[in-house]
This record gives C-alpha cells, sequence and structure tokens, in this order.
C-alpha cells in the first residue's frame, strides 16, 4: 500500500491549538507538509483570546517529531484575519496548498432564547470565517491549478440538533459553500469537500453526564477523524463536492437528495388540494437523483417536457 505524503504542500489548519485540528496539523506534519497552525486561543463560547500557547503547543509538537510548523494567532473571523492567516504560508512557507477549516465555538440556546449576538458570532467563527480564511486561499490555488479545501460542518446543522439554531444554520450554511467552490474549483483541480465530524474534544467534554469507557474514548478519539480529513487533503484526493459524517470509527457518505418527482398533469396550477393529495409521491425516496449543480435539479422538469 502506498503511502499518502504531503512532501512540498503547504497546510493551514484554523483552530489547531486543540481538538481535532491539532490531530490533523500534527498528522499533516507527520507526513511531510509545512503547517499553519492557527488558533485564536480563546474559550469555547467564543470569548477571549490570546492563549498562544494553544498553537503554540502543537507547534511544538509537531517540531519535536521532526515536522514544520508555524503558529498564527489571528482570528479567522474578520477578512484581515483570514488574510493574515493564509499571508502566513505564504511568508513562512511559499504558498498554500491546503485549507482545512476547523476553527469552532458553541453558544447553544433554544430558539426562543438565542439572542442576535449569539448568531452573530457563530456566523463570523463558523461561516464569514470559512470565507475569510478560504477566499485568499482559493485564489492561490487557482493560479497553481491546485489545492484542497476541507470544510467542518455538523450533524448538528446537516440533520438537526435540539437547542443548536445558531450554530446549525451556520454549519448548513457551509453546504452551499462547498458546492460552490467545488463546482468553480474542478478545472483548477481544486477539491472541496465537507465534514461532519463526532469527537470527545473541549468542546463536547461539557456536555458529557457521565465519564465514558476506555473503549468509548477510543471510538470518540479525535484521531478517528485524521484520516478521512487527511485523505481530501491529499493529492491522492479525487472526490469533490461530497458531505462525510465521521468519528466513532465510521465513515458515512451524507448526501443531498431529489426525489422523484411529481408532476401535476392537465390544465391550470397545481391546487392546494392536489398538492394534498400528491404528498405521498412528493415525499417518496424511490429513485431518488443526487444532483451535482442547479442543472441536475431541474434536469427531471427539462426531460418531462421535451415528453
Ligand atoms: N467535537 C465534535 O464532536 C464536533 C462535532 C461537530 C462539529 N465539530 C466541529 O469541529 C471543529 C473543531 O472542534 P473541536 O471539537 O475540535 O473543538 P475545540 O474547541 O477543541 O477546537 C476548536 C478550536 O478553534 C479555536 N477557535 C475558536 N474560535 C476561533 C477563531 N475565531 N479563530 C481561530 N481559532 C478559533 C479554539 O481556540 C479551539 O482551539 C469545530 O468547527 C466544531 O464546530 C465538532
Amino acid at each position: 500500500m502506498s503511502e499518502i505524503r504531503f512532501d512540498g504542500r503547504v497546510a493551514v489548519v484554523t483552530g489547531a491549538g486543540g481538538g481535532l485540528g491539532r490531530t490533523y496539523a500534527e498528522e499533516l506534519a507527520r507526513r511531510g507538509a509545512s503547517v499553519v497552525v492557527n488558533d485564536l486561543g480563546g474559550a469555547t463560547d467564543g470569548s477571549g483570546s490570546g492563549a498562544s500557547s494553544l498553537a503554540d503547543e502543537t507547534v511544538d509538537a509537531i517540531k519535536k517529531a521532526g515536522g514544520q510548523a508555524v503558529a498564527n494567532y489571528d482570528s479567522v473571523a474578520t477578512p484581515e484575519g483570514g488574510a493574515a492567516i493564509v499571508q502566513s504560508a505564504v511568508d513562512h512557507f511559499g504558498g498554500c496548498d491546503i485549507v482545512v477549516n476547523n476553527a469552532g465555538i458553541l453558544r447553544d440556546k433554544t430558539f426562543a432564547k438565542l439572542e442576535p449576538a449569539d448568531l452573530d458570532i457563530i456566523l463570523d467563527v463558523h461561516l464569514r470565517g470559512a470565507f475569510f480564511v478560504t477566499q485568499p486561499a482559493f485564489r492561490l490555488m487557482k493560479e497553481k491549478g491546485y489545492g484542497r479545501i476541507v470544510l467542518t460542518s455538523s450533524s448538528s446543522g446537516i440533520f438537526g440538533n435540539f437547542g443548536q439554531a445558531n450554530y446549525a444554520a451556520a454549519k448548513t450554511g457551509l453546504l452551499g459553500l462547498s458546492n460552490v467552490l467545488s463546482l468553480e474549483g474542478a478545472k483548477y483541480d481544486i477539491k472541496c469537500n465537507v465534514i461532519g465530524p463526532a469527537a470527545r474534544t473541549r468542546l463536547t467534554m461539557g456536555l458529557e453526564k457521565d465519564e465514558p469507557s476506555e473503549d468509548a474514548k477510543r471510538l470518540q478519539d479525535p484521531r478517528q477523524v485524521t484520516g478521512l480529513v487527511c485523505y481530501l487533503a491529499s493529492e491522492a484526493c479525487d472526490v469533490t463536492h461530497e458531505i462525510f459524517m465521521v468519528g466513532w470509527g465510521r465513515v458515512a457518505r451524507a448526501f443531498i437528495g431529489l426525489g422523484p418527482s411529481w408532476f401535476h398533469e392537465g390544465e391550470g396550477f397545481a391546487s392546494v388540494e392536489n398538492v394534498r393529495d400528491a404528498m405521498g409521491e412528493i415525499l417518496s425516496t424511490e429513485g431518488f437523483i443526487i444532483p451535482k449543480n442547479t442543472m441536475e435539479e431541474v434536469g427531471p422538469v427539462m426531460a418531462k417536457l421535451r415528453g
């Protein structure tokens, strides 16, 4: 089995001072990548910053293992921060081939209790943050004709989770971003994929009711996610525009499918009652397709019009 290597590649991993991001940065560096270890060093709710020890610890570990890395403490949540993170890759290592958008925080509250500030900060870090870091990197990737982008969504957004309306909305926004980046990047060998990870980190340990068993800890170890992320960041990766649920030793494809299409037959327009009566057929998933762009989504309509 040939080993997947990253020699000569430059990677940016955001939020790499701990948890999942640290494992990605360490594994990419162990396999030869030069890594910008970004971490703002704040609390899990996005308050505070400046704990540079977080990014520094990852960089120290990488260097101790013989790898190349540099720390960066900018926030992903501003255009200036995103530009500075990518510039750090250019200044220290001469480019940017890989971006793993991973930085994240939580502000969980039920929808009725959410304040605008709880929405703003979550959108800033997760959704705008991914824009601000990926855009300057994407421009470099286009010029070079090579790039790998990983965006971190969440089961919470993709499938829903009680008490996380702000987080879920931001995380699902990343699917939209990935859909377009994978299309726009296609002719430049830029691949963009989304992960929905599950792992025991400082973000999730606060939600635990009991201490997990040793076996459960192994299954929830962030390193269960690292293999997929490094594959998606590698030259060997030939998939794009995909969503993967990963963790607990599992990797599963998630996808947005289109049901078989119900058509209103005859004159006039579909009435409220027509729609009610057809709801069983509309909700069917039999023979679904997975459109890769809006043209494929309207494909069944075009086929119908053509008879
Ligand atoms: N752990 C899980 O089960 C799980 C599930 C779904 C999604 N996720 C996502 O995975 C990603 C990593 O989370 P984790 O579980 O490793 O948590 P973590 O708290 O260990 O790591 C997140 C890191 O991001 C950094 N960060 C926060 N805001 C930042 C900013 N503005 N700029 C730069 N860095 C910033 C934090 O300092 C922290 O080190 C997050 O996007 C999270 O939403 C995690």
